[in-house]
């Protein structure tokens, strides 16, 4: 985990940064039905970035006048100890944590208030309305997390995410835990793949590995024989002889980063002939996008890089016809490939998506309006210490492959008829889809990928399913 001399340093980096003082929240408890049956409580991902454990309710006033950090924790009462167990004193937690004061959170409005006078203060909106709303009214913002547009001050979202992109060596070192705690999930998921199955116990071996290395699911875990349904919830399939599994999770350590992975396997620990064509052309995409991932590359010529090296392969295959370069740039291949080759990750599995494409596009650079690419969530040039995923798939989706629009718009270009055997093979259910997704961290001479470990040879994962018997 991430020292406290860590973040204290990442607070000192703030306060240099910001001329107005700040106020952020790490947000409270959300209640699953009752008040008092909380969801699990998880710090907003920027407050994490300065505090490691924060609690719930926890704020944090940033004044660059005197370079003070305050922080507002709830009194400590005999009742918490009683429900919860020891607590922390302010006295305690103020050396611990290397801040200016920790002062009490009901009097966070008016201690605020006295501290900043007459001058303006912000704050950021985040995913816990009523921490959201009590900031406001104490800043005078009108602020919305989920519009993805008023989420803060342009600027103060720049500098957050600036400091957030550039990871350094301690969170890396947490980055590459949660690759470790997701490699074990997914082998483990294939050495207890068989027919007859449900979905639901393999991602009970994957949130299982999760928990056993006290860490949870970065995000809803998709496990499905269902592939083409990009992000599949739904766990309650039976596997079959000939279904391919497509798992998508990555585990979120105690200090809020993560890890974001897939992998494909057959069922019965063998690829045949179309899941082999396919499965090789996208690990041959995905490895052409990894390795080009170095400083100044633009993501949006990674994106366009796979997208190219799986339209070859698809024409090789029969089932897109032309010049792959001119098939990508009609977005012919986004009837097969109709998602982004990934995104930034770090605290957030899709790092700072909350902050929107102020921060995920450079300036200048906007959505393509074309089908599939226009999902591409990132567009900057890379940096060292910038953490993105790397994912591209191949997909039989029925709804965009009989879609009029589509087969009119592609005709020629798509082989319509011969996509139609992958969406009516195997029994009718389909092919689905494949997708290979990797962690890849921009080095100052190139990349590492953190996920390295998690096995996507095609023989290795055959050897690997099935493996831990019945
Ligand atoms: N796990 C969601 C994604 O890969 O973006
Ligand atoms: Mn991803
Ligand atoms: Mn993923």
């Amino acid at each position: 985990m991430p020292t406290s001399s860590h973040h204290k340093a990442r607070r000192a980096e703030f306060l240099a940064a910001i001329e107005q003082p700040v106020l952020l929240m790490a947000g409270g408890w959300i209640s699953r039905n009752y008040p008092a049956n909380w969801s699990p409580f998880r710090a907003d991902s920027t407050f994490l970035f300065f505090f490691p454990q924060a609690e719930p309710n926890a704020a944090a006033l940033f004044d660059p006048k005197d370079k003070s950090v305050t922080l507002f924790l709830d009194e400590r009462t005999q009742a918490d100890a009683l429900w919860h167990g020891p607590v922390q004193s302010f006295a305690d937690l103020k050396k611990a944590f290397g801040v200016t004061a920790v002062e009490k959170r009901a009097e966070l409005a008016k201690l605020v208030g006295k501290q900043i006078g007459k001058r303006t203060v912000r704050t950021l909106a985040i995913a816990d309305p009523r921490a959201t709303a009590e900031a406001c009214s104490i800043t005078g913002e009108r602020l919305d997390f989920f519009t993805a547009k008023d989420l803060g001050d342009p600027a103060l979202l720049q500098t957050i995410a600036r400091l957030r992109n550039h990871k350094q060596e301690p969170e890396l070192a947490e980055m590459r835990a949660a690759a470790a705690v997701t490699r074990e999930a997914h082998t483990l998921a294939m050495a207890r793949t068989r027919a007859g199955i449900r979905e639901q116990e393999l991602v009970g071996h994957v949130e299982g590995t999760f928990a056993r290395h006290g860490c949870v699911p970065a995000y809803n875990t998709i496990l499905s024989v269902r592939g083409e349904v990009l992000h599949n919830h739904a766990h309650d399939n039976l596997l079959l002889e000939g279904d391919l599994v497509l798992l998508d999770a990555g585990a979120e350590r105690p200090s809020g980063y993560c890890a974001d992975v897939t992998r494909a396997w057959p069922v019965n620990g063998h690829f045949g002939p179309e899941a082999r064509d396919i499965y090789d052309i996208v690990l041959a995409a995905e490895k052409a996008a990894i390795a080009s991932v170095k400083p100044g590359m633009r993501y949006r010529d990674v994106h366009m890089l796979a997208a190219r090296v799986l339209t070859d392969g698809l024409v090789q295959l029969g089932l897109m016809h032309g010049d792959a370069d001119a098939l990508v740039e009609n977005g012919a291949h986004a009837m097969f490939f109709p998602h982004g080759t990934g995104h930034l990750l770090g605290l957030d599995v899709h790092d700072l998506e909350a902050f929107g494409d102020a921060i995920a596009y450079a300036p200048g650079r906007t959505r393509s309006p074309q089908f599939g690419t226009g999902y591409l969530r990132l567009d900057l040039d890379l940096q060292p210490g910038m953490c993105v995923t790397i994912e591209p798939g191949i997909y039989f989706v029925p709804a965009i492959l009989h879609d009029a629009k589509f087969r009119k718009q592609f005709k020629g270009q798509v082989d319509f008829q011969r996509a139609e055997q992958f969406l009516t093979m195997n029994s009718g259910r389909g092919f689905g889809g494949i997708r290979i997704e990797d962690d890849v961290l921009c080095t100052k001479t190139g990349h590492e990928v953190l996920s390295a470990a998690v096995p996507k040879e095609r023989l290795a994962i055959e050897a690997l399913v099935g493996s831990a018997g019945g």
